[in-house]
């Protein structure tokens, strides 16, 4: 059924971006953006990111909803479609392939957010048994790291919750597109962005949070000396990674718009509150680990040894943490939907497989993927370190793809919806996704390879 009249799409205008932003705010804009600022330096990172968010992040998110609405497929099936006989939808493919390993070690990252809500609930109703009003911020920082890493290296807890994020996404998924994913999205993604805010003004007005904002607004570019390919290469796909895009999630959501809907402002609104999602969670974490003496550049742990003690010294205490970390779970789902979309539709199209057939079998080979990531910590790190290669990779297809193969006038189409909205950015679109971001990409990822692979694996170095 390629292409058939009965696809399912989005049903309104905020539904769209309900959706999109869902995708786009997640476990990236809170965990992972964080902690990778504070390895790199803060704020010269910061400055990089933004800057790749607007040159390179916009032209790919467009170009990404131009191929999936276009041709109304999965990523594989769209550059088929589009152009067919030849070998472009081997770049559909390195999509897929992207999204199965993002989707395993985020899902995972996801469960430790269930975690979270879990051991709240015990901690807010037996706060006696953990001593908690005797601690200061030391003792309790040092306490919510303690239960990091027992939780992270025990076996069966990190497992059962990632199956349990990995089913709810399954049966999200399988109730179909506009049920399933725009109810809960207009209604959850804005408490959750109010609940940051309130943390926001907690961590700044911490006693010796300042230095937290110099730290992520101040560029300081010593601080990328070290190996400023790989860390720029980083940034590039951090953007990646946060936007969900260059693996096709947003070629398959592309597919579900509907033609009338504007793509490039569509483009541009998802971008800035991703942005500002993961700027707004920069405001609330570093502040509070300057605060607290914790090191910025303390890894993957940051968020989960920070956020609780900033929660502590709050009035309400844990049940901030509580409703924080189910509505980031929430978040995160949002985020999962979108990757498991990819795979069925890909499975339900170009193998002609049934959704709901098509869903068991990604839940069965990204679950044995997750499990592998749970249980050692050098599969984790692989996995999480593959957006900054591969993210930028598929994005490279991508843009190439729209400013080399697709032609100028099915591109005009595509941007006015058939000609109802004025595009007078055209040129600048095509002058962006021909040559900037293209040459942008290869430069960057050729230097930063290399640098990128030995601190993966130090024994090559
Ligand atoms: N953009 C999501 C986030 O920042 O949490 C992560 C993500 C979603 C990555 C969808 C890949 C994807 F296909």
């Amino acid at each position: 059924m390629q292409g058939g009249g009965d696809r399912d799409s989005f049903s309104s205008k905020f539904g769209v971006l309900a959706a999109l932003a869902g995708s786009a705010i997640g476990l990236g804009n809170i965990w992972r953006f964080p902690y990778v600022v504070g390895q790199n330096g803060g704020g010269a990172f910061l400055l990089i990111y933004v800057i790749f968010i607007a040159a390179i992040g916009i032209p790919v998110m467009m170009s990404e909803f131009m191929i999936g609405r276009s041709a109304q497929l999965n990523p594989v099936g769209a550059f088929k479609k589009i152009a067919p006989g030849t070998k472009w939808h081997l770049a559909g493919m390195l999509g897929v392939v992207s999204v199965f390993i993002i989707f395993a070690f985020y899902t995972v990252v996801a469960g430790w957010t269930l975690e979270y809500v879990i051991q709240s609930v015990k901690w807010i109703l037996f706060p006696d048994k953990f001593g908690f009003a005797s601690m200061d911020n030391v003792a309790l920082t040092q306490f919510f790291s303690n239960h990091y890493e027992s939780f992270t290296s025990g076996t069966w807890r990190p497992i059962i919750w990632f199956l349990v994020m990995m089913f709810l996404t399954g049966y999200i998924v399988i109730s179909g597109v506009k049920n399933g994913i725009e109810k809960f999205a207009k209604i959850l993604m804005p408490i959750f962005l109010v609940l940051l805010l309130i943390l926001v003004l907690r961590s700044v007005s911490l006693e010796g949070g300042r230095e937290g904002l110099v730290f992520l607004f101040k560029p300081d570019f010593n601080t990328i000396k070290e190996a400023p390919f790989r860390i720029i290469l980083e940034a590039l796909g951090q953007a990646f990674f946060s936007l969900s895009i260059g693996m096709g999630t947003l070629i398959t959501y592309g597919s579900y718009i509907k033609r009338k809907e504007n793509l490039a402002g569509t483009a541009v609104s998802v971008v800035v509150a991703d942005t500002s999602v993961a700027i707004i969670a920069g405001l609330a974490i570093f502040p509070a680990v300057f605060a607290f003496g914790i090191d910025p550049g303390e890894g993957p742990e940051l968020v989960y040894k920070t956020l609780p003690v900033i929660f502590q010294n709050m009035a309400g205490g844990l049940i901030w943490a509580f409703m924080f970390f189910l509505l980031l779970c929430f978040a995160a789902i949002t985020s999962t939907i979108s990757m498991l979309e990819v795979i069925v539709a890909y499975f339900s199209e170009q193998l002609n497989m049934s959704r709901k057939r098509a869903t068991m079998l990604s839940m069965i080979s990204v679950g044995v993927l997750g499990i592998i990531c749970t249980a050692s910590d050098e599969v984790f790190g692989l996995f999480n370190a593959s957006p900054d290669l591969m993210l930028p990779l598929g994005g490279f297809f991508i843009v190439v793809f729209i400013g080399w193969f697709f032609s100028g006038e099915k591109s005009r189409q595509e941007l006015s919806s058939d000609g109802a909205f004025k595009i007078r950015y055209h040129r600048l679109f095509m002058f962006l996704v021909k040559f900037v971001a293209p040459l942008a990409i290869a430069f960057l990822f050729a230097l930063g390879v290399y640098s990128k692979v030995i601190s993966i694996f130090p024994s090559l170095g």
